[in-house]
């Protein structure tokens, strides 16, 4: 078990990895670290599915269909970064796993569905983290693919389900920098009251 301090740091999204597999009982680990999230009354509004092989290809063409027509036209996208961004959305940059992380949403309770997200976000970071314990990278994917219709339709997620994330799971092929952190010494962030 680390420092949950340095494990914190020391995570980074990583977009490529090795073609080695990940056991299933490493995903179990992640994912067991992921239900002891927080969340609004104790709902656990959250559910994982754990996709591999023909279900991750599936979910990767939705993701490079999209993405080889909109990046080209991208204008803030710079020119240098769209051929990588674009083989990336082939397959996830070769990550052997995706885990989704759904939310429960309730048409009549903006609120309640807005904490619901909160808490599956509090889930997705204990994934990022628990998969960093087992020397494994991820990344938070969000955007276009976890919004398209035939995502959800690979899932079969009923229409109150929305996904909080695709995480890409796999043993990372780079050691990325870290991209540095604005006001590092938390002046303008932070403001002490009644201190
Ligand atoms: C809510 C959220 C959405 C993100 N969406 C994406 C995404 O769609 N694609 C991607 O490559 N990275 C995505 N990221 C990862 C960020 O780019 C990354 O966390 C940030 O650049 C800091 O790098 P680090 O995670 O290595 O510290 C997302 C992160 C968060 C928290």
């Amino acid at each position: 078990m680390g420092d949950i301090i340095n494990t914190i740091k020391e995570r980074r999204s990583v977009r490529k990895y090795k073609n080695i597999d990940v056991p299933k009982e490493k995903i179990k680990r992640i994912l067991e670290a992921a239900n002891w999230a927080p969340s609004n009354a104790n709902s656990q509004p959250w559910k994982f599915y754990v996709l591999k092989k023909e279900y991750l290809n599936k979910v990767s063409n939705v993701f490079y269909k999209w993405s080889k027509e909109y990046i080209p036209k991208a204008d803030y996208i710079p020119e240098n970064k769209k051929n990588d961004m674009i083989e990336y959305s082939k397959n996830f940059g070769g990550a052997q796993n995706l885990i989704v992380v759904t939310y429960q949403a309730y048409e009549s309770d903006k609120h309640r569905t807005e904490e619901s997200l909160m808490a599956s976000c509090a889930a997705v970071q204990n994934i990022c983290l628990a998969a960093k314990e087992e020397d494994l990278g991820t990344v938070w994917i969000t955007g276009h693919v976890t919004h398209d219709p035939e995502t959800r339709n690979i899932l079969n997620l009923n229409n109150n389900e929305k996904i909080a994330a695709i995480i890409p799971v796999g043993y990372p092929a780079i050691n990325p920098p870290a991209p540095p952190r604005e006001d590092s010494n938390l002046v303008d962030k932070v403001k002490w009251m009644g201190f």
